[in-house]
């Protein structure tokens, strides 16, 4: 059993294989956070300690008993209005207008398999796979009930949390807040992980303590954002890549978020992941339920490494759905970087013939194939194929593309409008402007009401007879800009701080609708890049365009960023040209290449401009990229180096879960007159096991090569790269 109440006690113990997560209800009824760590089995309230806490606050039960304070106490809901001064999890505004709340234990369930969230991505599991828990909380005063929900996956070492809010009182309530989980840790100091970034440079890693006074990364953009990941972890301070330990926190939603660190003053630290509170008010009328999306949650006491492979494990599993999950994905070739806007249908057609014959195995149309789009500041709404350009209809194009033996795949941007366009002119009101102000512009267009079904409708009708019309086989969904002017035309002025996180669920009904109607379609997540990369997305597509920064050494960085909490099978990954179109950089093609591999590989650029040799290494790129898919998608991903460190090499490796193989990748960041050698150590590898170098032909020994390294031969020029395919020969 992962989950275990012991009556006597009031405790609840969860156990996966190598953790153990504690809570007690306690004298009071009140829901408190004993323990959550590597696996132990003994009860943890004895970590409790009582001070006089008199000028915190004293929960009134406690009489005249001036150390018991929630100021003080680790909790597993903190809420405003109970004397916890805290950041809390939950603010609710009663209808007398005041802000309080005070949740008590009504009663608990505990059964086989995970539970699931209506409209919502989640984790999902086989009955014998999972034990879900559910505590059932109240605030008597209100009639608010919480139901918390734990989701225990041992195998992975994750616990999913989610939260139910029922109004059952007989006047509506207010949610001012409402986020999903918070940890608090009653001793040790912390490091926070967190993944900042901008438009084509996303997810890059700063790690800093975690000191008095409060820290909170997010977005109030409408999505997950280029700026902050949804993904934070939380580190001893001397845990590394192989030691210490970890805790991962993955928001699995792709709006506004908010994750807190907080050391508070008795040294104490408080962790919060959730939904935004900024731009949100959610007003419950009698009867009526909020849910608060999922956050996967994984412990690792073995370092930072192991925590990213419990994160790749279980979203590649158990949270990425449909036929493409586990499969291989085509090699693909996209013609953004290759024409932008400016194509035909001969131009498109002839990069599908270049790619046929180096084994590419998709070829992808970007943006502007409908309406009047050839400039990005029209006919977003008009999904109407613009056969003219095209020279037919896509079912031509798409013929002959299948004919010569490659899939085809298409570019949409479902939640967006052009002003310049028939939708926008037929319906303005199905834009997000607020009566009375002029929107503010992004690229030029505006965002659709997502949260009305009417409009998401309308558009899925539009897109679904383009898909049937020609056989599309991959869809990228885009979407280029933040929702700025947050109204809701058939929102009343009480719910307008709903609209963004309906115009959310809009969106994943509409993307579950297109996934139910088109099972054989692959889609590839996309906002502007990396701006929507979050475990909500993949729920919907297996894989997210990581950047619009194709750079392959800033991709080094952006990946190795990504790699902490998303699996490779998730990284969309392509070569593109030389000089590269964002940075300018000129990186050989075989390290192009190289970084490209550590995701879902293709290509970007003009097949056509290549040199004959460059063909033939293309050629021999997609050929390794098709026989080592095994390994790079479903192996076992190690950081080797950190990208960032002045000097510093990108070496990453992949290695089969039983040691069997491995593919060594380093790619030098810079070159030094009279030049150092640097070592990588390998990982992951047999210990006793002999391994063949699969292209020198030379054999190691596992645990030489884990425990002195290996040198990497020297490279003469700046971003050359190395890599090395070790097989498993036998053992000693
Ligand atoms: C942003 C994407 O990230 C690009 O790859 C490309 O699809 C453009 N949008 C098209 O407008």
């Amino acid at each position: 059993m992962a989950v275990n109440y012991d009556e006597t006690t009031g405790i609840f113990t969860i156990q996966t294989e190598k953790s153990s997560y504690q809570m007690q209800v306690d004298r009071f009824g009140v829901l408190l956070h004993l323990y959550y760590g590597g696996r132990v089995n003994g009860p943890m309230d004895y970590l409790l300690t009582f001070q006089d806490r008199g000028f915190s606050g004293n929960l009134y039960d406690a009489g005249a008993d001036r150390t018991y304070s929630l100021d003080a106490l680790p909790q597993e809901y903190p809420c405003q209005g109970t004397g916890d001064f805290r950041s809390v999890c939950l603010s609710m505004e009663n209808p007398d207008g005041t802000l309080s709340c005070d949740l008590r234990y009504r009663s608990h369930k505990i059964y086989n398999g995970k539970y699931g969230l209506p409209g919502l991505p989640a984790v999902y599991a086989k009955e014998e796979e999972a034990q879900t828990l559910e505590i059932r909380l109240e605030d008597e005063a209100s009639g608010l009930e919480a139901v918390l929900f734990y989701g225990v996956l041992p195998k992975y070492d994750v616990i999913t949390r989610s939260v139910c809010l029922t109004n059952r009182g007989t006047e509506p309530v207010v949610l001012h807040k409402a986020s999903t989980v918070c940890l608090d840790f009653l001793w040790g100091d912390y490091d926070l992980l967190r993944f900042y970034g901008r438009h084509a440079m996303e997810r890059n890693l700063e790690r800093a303590p975690i000191a008095h006074g409060m820290t909170s990364i997010g977005s109030r953009r409408g999505a997950s954002s280029h700026q902050y990941n949804p993904f934070m972890i939380v580190a001893d301070r001397n845990a590394g890549e192989e030691d210490g330990r970890c805790y991962g926190l993955s928001f699995v939603y792709s709006g506004n978020f908010k994750g807190e660190a907080e050391k508070d003053q008795y040294g104490q630290t408080r962790v919060i992941m959730g939904l935004q509170d900024e731009l949100f008010s959610y007003r419950l009328k009698p009867g009526e339920a909020f849910y608060g999306p999922e956050v996967i949650l994984s412990y690792s006491g073995e370092g930072i490494g192991k925590l990213s492979r419990n994160f790749h494990k279980v979203i590649r599993h158990n949270l990425c759905r449909g036929k493409f999950k586990e499969m291989p994905r085509p090699v693909l070739v996209n013609n953004w970087e290759a024409t932008y806007l400016d194509f035909t249908g001969e131009k498109i057609c002839e990069i599908g013939r270049q790619a046929a014959e180096l084994g590419i195995e998709m070829l992808v149309l970007d943006d502007g194939w409908f309406g009047k789009r050839d400039s990005d500041s029209v006919s977003l709404g008009d999904w109407v194929v613009n056969e003219k350009k095209l020279g037919g209809p896509l079912s031509s194009i798409v013929e002959r593309v299948n004919a010569m033996g490659l899939k085809f795949g298409l570019w949409v941007e479902p939640e967006m409008v052009s002003e310049d366009s028939d939708l926008y002119r037929a319906h303005p009101d199905w834009a997000m402007v607020i009566p009375g102000r002029r929107p503010v512009r992004s690229r030029q267009q505006l965002v659709l009401d997502f949260s009305r079904e009417e409009v998401a409708d309308y558009i899925f009708d539009s897109l679904c007879r383009v898909l049937d019309s020609a056989n599309v086989e991959y869809l990228k969904w885009d979407m280029n800009r933040s929702v700025i002017d947050v109204y809701s035309a058939l929102a009343g002025c009480a719910e307008q701080g709903e609209v963004l996180y309906k115009y959310t669920l809009g969106l994943y009904r509409f993307l579950d609708r297109i996934g139910r109607r088109y099972p054989n379609i692959l889609i590839e997540g996309c906002c502007g890049g990396g701006g929507r990369f979050d475990a909500g997305m993949l729920y919907y597509g297996p894989q997210i365009w990581c950047s619009d920064n194709t750079d392959a050494i800033d991709r080094i960085r952006i990946q190795y960023g990504t790699s902490f909490g998303y699996p490779i099978s998730a990284v969309g990954s392509h070569v593109s040209a030389v000089p590269n179109h964002q940075t300018g950089r000129s990186v050989p093609l075989k390290t192009r290449g190289a970084v490209a591999m550590a995701g879902s590989f293709g290509y970007e650029l003009d097949l056509g401009k290549l040199t004959p040799a460059e063909k033939e290494e293309v050629k021999a790129q997609v050929k390794a990229y098709k026989d080592n898919w095994k390994l790079i998608q479903d192996g076992e991903y190690y950081r080797l180096s950190n990208p960032y460190e002045p000097d510093g090499l990108g070496a990453w490796e992949f290695a089969a879960e039983d040691g069997s193989e491995a593919l060594l990748t380093v790619v030098a960041l810079n070159t030094h007159g009279n030049p150092l050698t640097s070592y990588v150590r390998l990982k992951g590898l047999r210990a006793d096991g002999w391994y063949r170098d699969e292209a020198a032909g030379k054999m190691y020994e596992g645990r030489a090569l884990m425990e002195g390294g290996i040198p990497v031969p020297h490279m003469e020029d700046e971003y050359q790269s190395w890599q090395m395919h070790l097989r498993l020969c036998g053992e000693r």
